[in-house]
């Protein structure tokens, strides 16, 4: 049986995230990047999240894999040439694409996440599942960089399927968006067989604001919660002092942008301090913590073709709420 191998590619310090934090804060509009969300509690609050009736995606998605299995393996497989690499992109568990193992049959399964360590025991439970499977974990930033480590390069005759479930892509705005999918072309089209590759990804689709609003601000306060954390962790991570008592979260849908966005509002006039730096806030005035931005299908589509993919199939549930999409390179 193999075992599973691990790189870490070049982590950001915590110097270097406590000062990518105290811009942020320093910006006006302050603005902090979602992926200081997931801190070890973040993640679980996040986990939570996808278990409240608000919340749609992560249930709406694993119906679509569920109902339409075959075909969807069928279009990626199509699109990679069988036995493929599977490219997990913010595997996390590695739940979501331990799934589709039974009709994908890849040969190798490499999981990309920001910490190597989240990968470790995940990676141990399928390696036991799957004991001819190669396995590897990758820590990686890959929103900034997506490039594999050398000894992952696709072994001849193996085409890569970038899998990037979720709508986590729902984070960047369209410029970025493009971008970062013509990266995940450029990791699928790596010499393989004969050039196959492929991308199988997952959409959030603009649907009733109500819906929408309601999925990011739910009855419990999860979510309230999660993006609250955010402080606690800027607390940690810069030594800052933020009551989290003097804030409120507010998500709202933007029409224009089609977004939904999610900010923290100072529910009174108050000053932040932290070594170094502080920053006053008035009555009101929030912090932009995420963007989560929701697709037309078609537009979406275009999105892939400009990004270079070809073939582009797309599977919804019956409302249209969620879209997963399959393209070749
Ligand atoms: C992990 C980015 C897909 O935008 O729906 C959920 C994050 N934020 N609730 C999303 C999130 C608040 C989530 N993504």
């Amino acid at each position: 049986m193999p075992t599973p191998l691990f790189f870490q590619l070049e982590s950001m310090s915590a110097e270097a995230l406590a000062a990518e934090a105290a811009a942020g804060l320093r910006a006006s509009p302050a603005a902090v990047s979602p992926k200081f969300f997931y801190d070890a509690f973040g993640s679980r609050l996040f986990d939570a999240i996808t278990e409240l009736d608000e919340y749609y995606p992560t249930r709406v998605e694993a119906g679509i894999f569920a109902a339409d299995a075959q075909a969807i393996a069928d279009a990626a497989l199509s699109a990679s040439g069988p036995a493929p690499m599977l490219v997990d992109l913010g595997a996390g568990n590695c739940a979501k694409a331990a799934r589709l193992f039974p009709v994908l049959a890849p040969r190798r399964y490499v999981a990309v996440d920001i910490s190597v360590d989240y990968l470790r025991d995940a990676l141990a439970a399928l390696q036991r599942a799957w004991p001819q499977m190669e396995l590897a974990g990758v820590g990686q930033d890959f929103a900034s960089h997506l490039a594999l480590p050398a000894a992952l390069a696709a072994p001849p005759g193996t085409g890569t399927l970038v899998f990037y479930p979720g709508s986590s892509i729902g984070n960047f705005a369209p410029a970025e968006a493009l971008r970062l999918l013509r990266q995940m072309h450029a990791l699928a089209a790596q010499a393989g067989q004969g050039g196959k590759g492929g991308l199988l990804i997952g959409a959030d689709l603009v649907k009733d604001v109500h819906v929408l609003e309601r999925a990011y601000d739910d009855a419990l306060g999860v979510t309230a919660a999660f993006d609250l954390n955010l402080l606690r962790r800027l607390n940690v991570l810069l030594g800052a002092d933020f009551d989290l008592r003097q804030w409120r979260h507010v998500a709202r849908f933007d029409t224009q942008h089609s977004r939904i966005e999610m900010h923290l509002r100072a529910r009174e006039a108050l000053t932040v301090r932290w070594p170094g730096g502080e920053r006053r806030f008035a009555a009101g005035e929030g912090i932009h913590t995420e963007n989560s931005y929701k697709w037309q299908p078609g537009a979406f589509e275009a999105l892939l073709r400009e990004a270079g993919y070809t073939q582009v199939r797309r599977f919804t549930d019956a409302r249209g709420w969620f879209g997963v999409f399959v393209a070749a390179v």
